[in-house]
């Protein structure tokens, strides 16, 4: 069920995605060559508890830590270690979540670590471009495939990337993943209408290769790779649509 958010729930949402997109701008001046990402977690969980909000990856389904930090074929999920450390030509997405007075905000983003490859780059311009173009498209009365995975697959597949298709945008405000879940590829089974009040991430991963399928890593059961080592980007926005479009609760 797609829950339409009344005037008290956006604003509270609108706040709290407003902390996530703060926190994400803070974290992103440390990343360089040389930090941690366990150094990164801990800068993100402290900002975040300084402004009375929650980080809500902290023991999320057992999450272990605050934000996901994803390095290079990491897809999504990966988790900050003392043990990783960032290096030059590396790419990096943060994804930071807060609860703020109960509601969720979320938002990420691939970095650069100082230089990287004309490559590494365009991936990371490309998956920004995707995402958008997507929210550029929303306004109540379309359809959600028609500007979400109708948008962002063409623009991933003329460059000869793809689109991961195990994990996807949801429903977010209430609780952490509300429905309904949202397909970054072109499905037609998919029959939602945008409506004014509804609250949802897009957040597509876009992978640096033909192929899409990811693995998950047994050991942690979390980490989320490619399957061919390729890198994979990611950027996503909380958005809200409004009786004209949509407004960007994350910038
Ligand atoms: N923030 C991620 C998303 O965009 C979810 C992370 S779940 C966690 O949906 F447990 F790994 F934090
Ligand atoms: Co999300
Ligand atoms: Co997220």
């Amino acid at each position: 069920m797609i829950i339409i958010k009344n005037q008290t729930q956006i604003e509270g949402i609108r706040q709290s995605s407003k902390l996530a997109a703060v926190t994400l701008k803070y974290l992103s001046r440390f990343v360089k060559p040389g930090i941690s990402t366990e150094k990164l977690n801990e800068l993100g969980h402290k900002f975040i508890i300084d402004h009375d909000a929650i980080p809500a990856p902290l023991n999320y389904s057992g999450f272990p830590k605050s934000i996901c930090t994803s390095i290079n074929n990491v897809v999504c999920h990966g988790i900050p270690s003392p043990n990783e450390i960032l290096k030059e030509g590396d790419i990096i997405n943060l994804d930071v979540t807060t609860i703020l007075n109960g509601y969720y905000g979320d938002v990420s983003a691939s970095f650069p670590v100082g230089k990287i490859t004309k490559k590494a780059q365009d991936l990371i311009e490309t998956t920004k471009y995707a995402l958008n173009q997507s929210i550029k498209c929303l306004k109540p009365g379309k359809l959600l495939n028609n500007c979400v995975g109708k948008v962002i697959e063409p623009i991933a597949n003329k460059k000869g990337y793809s689109i991961v298709r195990e994990l996807g945008g949801h429903g977010v405000g209430l609780s952490f993943h509300e429905d309904p879940f949202i397909f970054h590829f072109d499905t037609n089974q998919e029959k939602v209408i945008l409506k004014e009040g509804m609250i949802f991430t897009i957040e597509p991963m876009i992978n640096a290769s033909t192929n899409y399928r990811v693995t998950l890593d047994r050991h942690d059961g979390w980490t989320i790779r490619t399957l061919d080592g390729s890198l994979s980007a990611q950027f996503e926005h909380t958005v809200l649509i409004t009786k004209t479009g949509y407004e960007i609760l994350t910038i």
